[in-house]
């Protein structure tokens, strides 16, 4: 599939400047059909449409080393102004604009990471990540987004996230989080989360971990996450072909040519930490990880959820490997994923993808040359960088301001 670049849409604009293709989603872990099928060759992206009419009314692309116009500049921070700072351009802010032009921008978004505002907006990413806010049925949805918020106001280092041994209550107050486990893991070993994401084989709340904080989907490089060897796994994940499956119920799952193993390999992995976490988010001494031989696949007993893992024992226990390194739970978990170089990029990603309305995820809406470049210029200078950090270096980026101004100005895509 093509892009037609006469769309005025800022997405497809958008995607397009910061180095991508067309891409189909990938949700679900799914292999992408078309990967490989787009280019990413600016000359085949800008053919012209048949009407040819469109692309009559291209503004010419911006020079390079031109300087942005004042109006470029205020387009720009007026999009990014709401995503940072949760309002639009001041008065003044317009006017300092118009004096200083684009050297405007570095000192206004270091300004704005310095507003109660901040913390909100973080507040919100994470909520929408997590598709957990409010409160219902006692319980605190807003734990996660409280987190969020305090780690941004406070420019704690942003893994805190997924490391923070404590919750964070309304009134801004440390306490324990709401699991009862013996352990605290961020916003992961939280009811909302647990509960927002729960499902089978405790599958959901494992891939949301991996897509929010990794930007990775099953299958992922083998490099990343080391599959389980077969025999560690419940028959049903062991097939790499219908012809191997030897659970009835699981042999019509073949149809995208993928063997349950290549995927489940590796999610096996990640869903172990979450096995004793039950469907209310309470966490259960006595859980087994077992298959309930009553309830769906993938269901353990008295609203658990079922492991991978074929011994017992190990069904039973929340060790497991996570990027090659053995933990013993979740926290421990939380904690290899946060110290991943995966981690910085993922963020990168998540913050462009957040205010330009982009895809993050393992999509390819944002350029990983993008991505790692800017995650790389952050942990440059400090290995554990504040949100504020990351926000700034991101929105100050210059291809970063290209391509909005270019989706914008609907301007800079074609020759
Ligand atoms: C391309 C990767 C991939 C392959 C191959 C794959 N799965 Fe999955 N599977 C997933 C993902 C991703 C989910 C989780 C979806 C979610 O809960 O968000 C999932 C979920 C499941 C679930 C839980 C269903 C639910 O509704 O919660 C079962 C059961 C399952 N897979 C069995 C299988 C079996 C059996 C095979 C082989 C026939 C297989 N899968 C092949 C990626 C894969």
């Amino acid at each position: 599939m093509r892009i037609h670049v006469h769309f005025s849409s800022i997405v497809v604009a958008a995607s397009l400047a910061l180095g991508l293709t067309a891409c189909d989603d990938q949700d679900g872990g799914r292999p992408d059909p078309a990967e490989g099928g787009a280019s990413e060759d600016p000359e085949q992206d800008a053919e012209p449409a048949d009407d040819g009419a469109a692309q009559a009314e291209d503004p010419p692309p911006r020079v390079a080393d031109e300087p942005l116009t004042t109006e470029q500049v205020r387009t720009y921070l007026a999009r990014v102004a709401p995503v940072i700072a949760g309002r639009s351009l001041t008065y003044d802010e317009s006017q300092m604009i118009a004096d200083l032009g684009e050297d405007a921008i570095e000192p206004m978004i270091s300004g704005w990471v310095g507003e109660p505002g901040f913390a909100e907006a973080i507040r919100y990413l994470i909520q929408e990540q997590l598709h957990a806010s409010g409160e219902r049925e006692g319980v605190d949805y807003e734990l996660p987004g409280n987190l969020a918020a305090e780690i941004a106001r406070d420019g704690l280092p942003w893994s805190t996230i997924l490391t923070a041994d404590y919750c964070v209550d309304a009134a801004g107050e440390h306490i324990d989080c709401d699991t009862g486990a013996p352990y605290a893991a961020g916003v992961l070993a939280t009811r909302a989360y647990l509960i927002s994401n729960k499902g089978r084989f405790n599958l959901s709340r494992a891939k949301l971990m991996l897509e929010t904080f990794a930007c990775r989907v099953y299958p992922m490089e083998q490099a990343i996450q080391i599959p389980l060897q077969k025999p560690v796994l419940i028959p049903m994940f062991r097939a790499e072909s219908a012809e191997e499956q030897v659970v009835e119920e699981a042999q019509g799952g073949f149809g995208n040519g993928n063997g349950c193993y290549t995927c489940h390999s590796q999610f096996s992995a990640h869903a172990q930490p979450f096995v004793k976490f039950d469907a209310d988010g309470i966490w259960r001494e006595e859980a087994t990880g077992q298959q309930d031989p009553y309830g769906e696949l993938g269901r353990s007993f008295d609203g658990l959820y079922a492991s991978h893992l074929f011994d017992p024992y190990e069904a039973a226990d929340e060790a497991t490997q996570i990027f090659g390194q053995r933990v013993a739970n979740l926290r421990e978990a939380g904690e290899v994923i946060a110290d991943s170089e995966l981690f910085p990029q993922c963020t990168v990603k998540n913050l462009v993808a957040h205010a330009f309305d982009l895809k993050a995820g393992a999509s390819d809406d944002i350029s990983k040359e993008l991505v790692t470049s800017v995650a790389a210029r952050i942990t440059s200078t400090d290995d554990d960088p504040s949100i504020a950090d990351y926000v700034v270096e991101v929105f100050t980026n210059e291809q970063v301001i290209d391509a909005v101004v270019a989706s914008q100005l609907d301007q800079g895509l074609g020759e």
